[in-house]
């Protein structure tokens, strides 16, 4: 059985800050798919409610950040607009747009102004302390509830909390306790299914999991990135019991192979706890057979099932499987570095 990993994390929660008449800077994860002109998945968004719902309680005004995507400065294909109308739309009012001090953004709410993509500037992925220091200056206190980027150490992540008295929304909560669960104590055999196109976050993490897991599955691109780090892996791995299979992709290197298919789900069938995250293949340009046997065997496996990562989530809600799993973690590479147990710089700097 792999090593025992325990993290104990004690986060300052907003149910202990003192909210009434404050302006609140809330950091979200606005990072939605959005395909021609519409939002594919609002998940995350919808997710976001219950911690909005929660300050609006007390607050005087909640100020939204945010980003979309990865622009490489000013771009109008990554503004948050199309988030802000959503917004709009749930709390019946009419988007307009407002600045505040240097920052576009947009009142979506009486209350609620959300701030144009902040990776417009590069000082936000610079983590840059005058940077965060303006962004600090437009209020009172800071909450994070974007866990999907809270592996990042970007200024409205880590920084912007030198300036404010900062804490975890009700989201980042949740997802620590369900994510800790399994971190600490599983119920064995573990597996984790890794696949997807963030080749760069991933592919360290998929060695790292051996810590955790009984079973690593990868598909996808990464799979194909894989098949050198597995040699190295193997051998780490020798005398642990965690077992890696990397898939054999299909020949136009779009899918997994229907062996691996085959292969993945006699793991899936013999595990206790399953925790997914990144497409098999090429779902969105039909190549979408693995993806979708892999969904079906897990969605159907009696036992507690844990699913992250935008596209993985996108392609469940379309298959309707996506009430299925127990838990439906925001995160993508966040949920992954959490389990291969690295430290977050954005929860890090919220702990007590
Ligand atoms: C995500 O979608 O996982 C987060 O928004 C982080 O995005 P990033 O990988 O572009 O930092």
């Amino acid at each position: 059985m792999p090593g025992i990993y325990r993290l104990m994390i004690n986060l300052k929660k907003i149910q202990v800050a003192d909210l009434e008449g404050k302006k609140i800077l809330l950091r979200l994860d606005l990072d939605v798919p959005v395909e021609n002109g519409e939002i594919n998945d609002d998940s995350r968004l919808e997710s976001s409610l219950e911690t909005i719902d929660y300050l609006l309680q007390k607050a005087q005004e909640i100020i939204i950040l945010g980003h979309l995507g990865r622009p490489a400065g000013k771009d109008e294909k990554y503004s948050l607009k199309i988030v802000a109308d959503w917004f709009s739309k749930n709390f019946e009012w009419e988007t307009k747009e407002i600045k505040i001090e240097d920052f576009d953004g947009f009142q979506v709410a009486e209350k609620i102004v959300l701030l144009e993509n902040l990776r417009f500037f590069k000082e936000e992925e610079e983590n840059n302390e005058d940077f965060a220091k303006k962004l600090a200056s437009c209020a009172d206190l800071y909450v994070n509830d974007a866990f999907a980027v809270s592996h990042r150490a970007h200024a409205s992540v880590s920084s912007i909390t030198q300036f404010l008295p900062s804490y975890a929304g009700l989201r980042l909560q949740k997802e620590v306790e369900e994510l800790s669960k399994i971190l600490n104590d599983p119920v064995r055999p573990l597996t984790i299914i890794i696949g997807g196109a963030k080749i760069e976050t991933k592919l360290l993490l998929v060695e790292k999991m051996h810590h955790l897991a009984d079973y690593v599955l990868v598909g996808g691109e990464i799979a194909e990135h894989t098949r050198e780090l597995a040699k190295v892996a193997h051998e780490k791995l020798a005398g642990k019991k965690s077992i890696l299979f990397v898939a054999d992709l299909t020949s136009d290197k779009e899918d997994i192979s229907e062996v691996s298919i085959q292969n993945f789900i006699q793991v899936i069938n013999s595990s206790k706890t399953i925790v997914w995250n990144g497409p098999m293949g090429e779902f969105e340009k039909c190549f979408d057979l693995g993806t979708r046997e892999i969904a079906k065997a897990v969605a159907n496996a009696n036992v507690y099932t844990i699913v992250g990562g935008g596209e993985t989530i996108e392609f469940l809600r379309k298959e309707g499987l996506l009430k299925k799993f127990k838990f439906v973690s925001t995160g993508g590479g966040a949920m992954l570095e959490f389990l291969a147990g690295i430290k977050l710089p954005g929860i890090e700097v919220l702990e007590k």
